[in-house]
């Protein structure tokens, strides 16, 4: 894509940002043009809700498709009330417990939300993102912002300023940079427009916690990877963009459903063995602890990485080699995800042909890291298959 305006980059403290910063994106963001922000989850493409113009150059810039709606951020309940039919008493015990926080809502939607918003749809989606820098920022611009994940669509969510900007440079006109996002993970989508709420996308805020805020168990389970055309239990459709496929690097990703055998063989090692005997460049995602049982030689994938940075292109693996991205000493579905997209992003990066990475049982957040990885993985050429978010 051909650059059409100047992207300004913004660093920010993300603890304490400062305001004076923040001003002149949020003055943009007010007069209708688009601007990446961190949250606590990815980073996002904020576009004034209430101006179809703005928000259509969202669909535009990122190649979305027109029947995927896109959730709408506010700094505070009181900037939802408005986009709402009504919060209902499960909403707010729900915001209660969660907001600020990684959890979107979704509802019946009032009749000011415009309809390129939500997708010709009844219900819309919200949320209140727990990040200084998103939180000053909507407050700034005294407007909600309608903010799908800031990637192409297809692509992995940006998880850091460096991912936003290699999806977008020259074609947005404001980046701010809070550094790595806290959660790594796109926030769990809830429908409450039924007497139970029906999760659509899973993420950090678990059905486990869910059940225990409201005392209701959430409906869930098989329906992540499902397509609009299955109805849940209300009779209401399931997310539209889960149809789509997403997430998906470059290289071709293989799970390592059991890194480990019984008899402490290595089937992940014979799968990168495999993979290197075609000459493929090989990415390996796993803790440290997987990793040291591997018994491969890799070079950190950061290493490459910093080449490419310093040298401003490509630093290409070489044929038949292999570098590692460890996400933390142990198995954990929360440290994973925190850095996923990144592997993915990073691989991609330095050309590599295959990803292979670590599966992690789907209890709590490993549910939402396993629903990634899954959709990262799935075969399809990116040319042809729908694509999403
Ligand atoms: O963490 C997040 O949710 C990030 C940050 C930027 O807030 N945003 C994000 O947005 O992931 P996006 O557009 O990439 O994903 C939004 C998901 C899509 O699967 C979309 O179909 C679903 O939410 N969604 C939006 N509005 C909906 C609605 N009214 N009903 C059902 N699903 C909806
Ligand atoms: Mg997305």
């Amino acid at each position: 894509m051909s650059a059409d305006c100047q992207t300004q980059v913004i660093r920010v403290d993300a603890r304490q940002p400062d305001e004076q910063q923040l001003l002149t994106a949020g003055l943009a963001l007010r007069r209708g043009e688009l601007v990446a922000f961190p949250t606590e989850t990815v980073y996002g493409l904020g576009a004034d809700a209430m101006n179809p113009a703005a928000v259509a150059r969202i669909f535009q810039v990122k190649g979305r498709p027109p029947d995927n709606p896109l959730i709408v951020h506010s700094a505070d309940i009181s900037g939802l009330e408005p986009l709402v039919k009504s919060l209902t008493p499960l909403a707010r015990q729900l915001l209660l417990h969660f907001a600020p926080g990684p959890l979107t809502l979704v509802l019946p939607r009032s009749a000011h939300v415009p309809a390129i918003v939500t997708a010709g749809l009844d219900t819309v989606a919200v949320r209140i993102p727990d990040h200084p820098v998103a939180r000053s920022l909507l407050r700034l611009a005294g407007v909600a912002a309608a903010a799908p994940s800031a990637n192409r669509s297809g692509r992995p969510s940006p998880t850091q300023a460096w991912h936003v900007l290699e999806d977008f440079d020259g074609q947005i006109p404001f980046v701010i940079d809070g550094g790595p996002c806290r959660y790594g993970l796109e926030s769990t989508v809830v429908d409450i427009t039924g007497d139970i709420p029906v999760i659509l996308r899973p993420g950090s805020i678990t059905a486990e916690a869910i059940l225990q805020a409201t005392g209701v168990e959430p409906a869930a389970a098989g329906a992540f990877c499902s397509d609009v055309a299955q109805e849940h239990p209300a009779g209401k459709p399931r997310s539209p963009g889960m149809k789509y496929r997403h997430y998906a690097p470059r290289a071709r990703v293989i799970i390592a459903d059991e890194p480990l055998d019984a008899d402490g063989g290595c089937k992940m090692a014979e799968q990168v063995r495999k993979c290197l005997s075609r000459g493929d460049r090989v990415g390996v995602f796993a803790c440290a602890k997987t990793f040291s049982r591997l018994g491969l030689a890799c070079r950190p994938a950061s290493d490459w990485l910093d080449e490419i940075i310093r040298a401003g292109n490509l630093a290409q693996l070489p044929p038949a080699t292999c570098c590692s991205l460890l996400y933390g000493p142990d198995p954990d579905p929360i440290e994973a995800g925190r850095v996923l997209f990144d592997a993915l992003r990073t691989f991609d990066a330095i050309a590599c042909d295959v990803i292979i990475a670590e599966a992690l049982p789907e209890s709590g957040v490993g549910a939402a890291y396993m629903n990634r990885l899954r959709k990262a993985a799935q075969t399809g050429s990116a040319d042809t298959d729908p694509v999403e978010e």
